[in-house]
């Protein structure tokens, strides 16, 4: 059986997976339950001065038949007393002293009351302390969450004086709401930061209503901007994710977070650079249960894979995240419909008319014989010295199998954007075409 449990920055936690700071992890109730139900870690909801939150706080976006595909929330940190989260966290402590407990904290930009809570937290047994430098609704307008974290030299500061005192690690927690995330986990980096976790939620505002005109959620017939997060965000978070694992300046643990529901999700933000997963959403819509299914599944994976741990998983995605000038030009690929499977529908053939290259033909086919009662399908042929392999048939093609994207073999060695201006340099009077027929070998 494959070993499931992480080092994230000496501190062993049984899985990768973790709650992330929210309304699962308001109390030691909800922490206790969790565990039980399998979960390796939980993230504290974020610890301050209590805060009074508003009674209309969630608006959500389903897709089809999907409910809660993005969830927008414009609640703020703990509205509990701070002596009583942390009166909880021991408590925890002492009946799960094996799990990881996070302490997700967020005070006024003081020194002294950065000093006084995060003593306060240690004090409690919490294994890591995690700055919310995230939170992009309400506190940030006081000055906090957000508005620490789109400031690199606040973020540097404030990580500073979090490790004067810090005897546990010290996560930062980054927000996704600033043009380079990366440039912030390298702020969190100069502050001392022992590792980063991401995303926290997106500014969003996620519908109005039409009848009334307020936004949603609506407070009273009005609404503010909130956070945005759940299986809507996670290709971005995941991108986000990567860039961190791939600067060079980083270099420290990564926590990832952002939209994962179930054990591949979790996988992926493994191989793009995280070490655990936190998940909010997901443990929201579905309940704690949702981790046996985490855990089966990561277990199989790993077995299938020849893995013996988790950690083996960690960053084996990150070398293959390229820039896109060093990209092969002379890889080229086609689009192959199975008339077999095809129902004629001729989505493939609309996308590929109004909204790619026009290389997609429909023929009157039919394949089966009116005699015997069925019908004639249409069904759409490929050009294929046209199509560009852009998979965009695929992608809309409602029926899996049919449409696959096959490798041409060009006769063509690998050239890259940046090897085909190295080879320009060096024979200008050559044409484009001319270069790339020679690869850059
Ligand atoms: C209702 C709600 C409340 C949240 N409260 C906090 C919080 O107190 N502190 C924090 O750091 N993040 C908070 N988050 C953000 C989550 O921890 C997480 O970063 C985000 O939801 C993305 O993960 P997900 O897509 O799995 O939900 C909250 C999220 C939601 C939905
Ligand atoms: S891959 Fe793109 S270009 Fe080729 S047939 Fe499909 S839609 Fe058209
Ligand atoms: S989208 Fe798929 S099923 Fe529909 S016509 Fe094209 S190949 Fe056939």
């Amino acid at each position: 059986m494959p070993d499931l449990s992480i080092n994230f920055c000496g501190v062993r936690s049984p899985n990768p997976f973790w709650l992330a700071s929210g309304p699962p992890t308001n109390t030691a109730y909800q922490v206790m339950r969790a565990f039980e139900a399998g979960w390796g870690g939980a993230v504290w909801k974020t610890i301050g001065e209590p805060i009074i939150n508003t009674g209309s706080r969630y608006g959500s976006v389903d897709l089809k038949n999907e409910r809660m595909m993005g969830l927008n929330n414009i609640e703020l940190i703990s509205d509990r007393p701070i002596e009583v989260n942390f009166r909880e966290i021991a408590e925890v402590k002492k009946r799960f002293p094996q799990h990881t407990v996070i302490a997700s904290l967020m005070v006024e930009s003081k020194r002294e009351t950065w000093h006084d809570i995060v003593k306060r937290a240690e004090d409690s047994g919490s294994d890591m302390l995690e700055l919310n430098f995230g939170c992009p609704h309400g506190m940030s307008e006081r000055g906090m969450g957000a508005a620490v974290g789109q400031v690199p030299e606040y973020a540097t500061m404030i990580t500073s004086w979090v490790k004067e005192v810090a005897r546990t690690p010290v996560i930062v927690k980054l927000t996704p709401n600033v043009t380079d995330i990366a440039h912030m986990a390298v702020a969190a980096k100069a502050g001392g930061a022992d590792a980063v976790s991401l995303v926290n939620t997106f500014n969003s505002l996620v519908g109005v209503d039409l009848d009334s005109f307020a936004p949603r959620p609506s407070v009273a017939g009005y609404g503010s901007h909130g956070g945005y997060c759940g299986p809507a965000v996670k290709p971005i978070a995941l991108h986000m994710v990567s860039s961190v694992a791939k600067h060079p300046k980083v270099n420290i643990p990564i926590s990832g977070i952002g939209g994962i529901s179930n054990w591949r999700d979790a996988v992926e933000f493994m191989l793009l650079g995280a070490t655990s997963v936190q998940v909010c959403t997901a443990a929201m819509h579905y309940g704690f249960r949702i981790v046996r299914d985490m855990i089966e599944g990561l277990e199989n994976y790993l077995e299938e894979k020849g893995m013996n741990s988790a950690m083996e998983l960690v960053g084996k995605a990150v070398p293959r995240v390229e820039d896109w000038g060093n990209l092969d030009l002379n890889y080229k690929i086609i689009a192959k419909i199975d008339a077999g499977k095809c129902i004629g529908c001729n989505l493939c053939y609309i996308a590929c008319e109004d909204g790619a290259h026009q290389c997609i033909r429909v023929d009157e086919r039919p394949l089966g014989d009116l005699r015997h009662g069925v019908l004639p399908k249409h069904v759409p042929q490929v050009l294929d010295d046209e199509c560009v392999g852009c998979n965009l048939c695929a992608l809309v093609c409602p029926v899996p199998g049919c449409i696959s994207m096959v490798e041409v073999n060009t006769g063509r060695p690998p050239m890259s954007w940046k090897q085909l201006q190295e080879a320009r340099g060096r024979s200008p009077q050559c044409s484009m075409e001319e270069l790339l027929s020679k690869g850059s070998s």
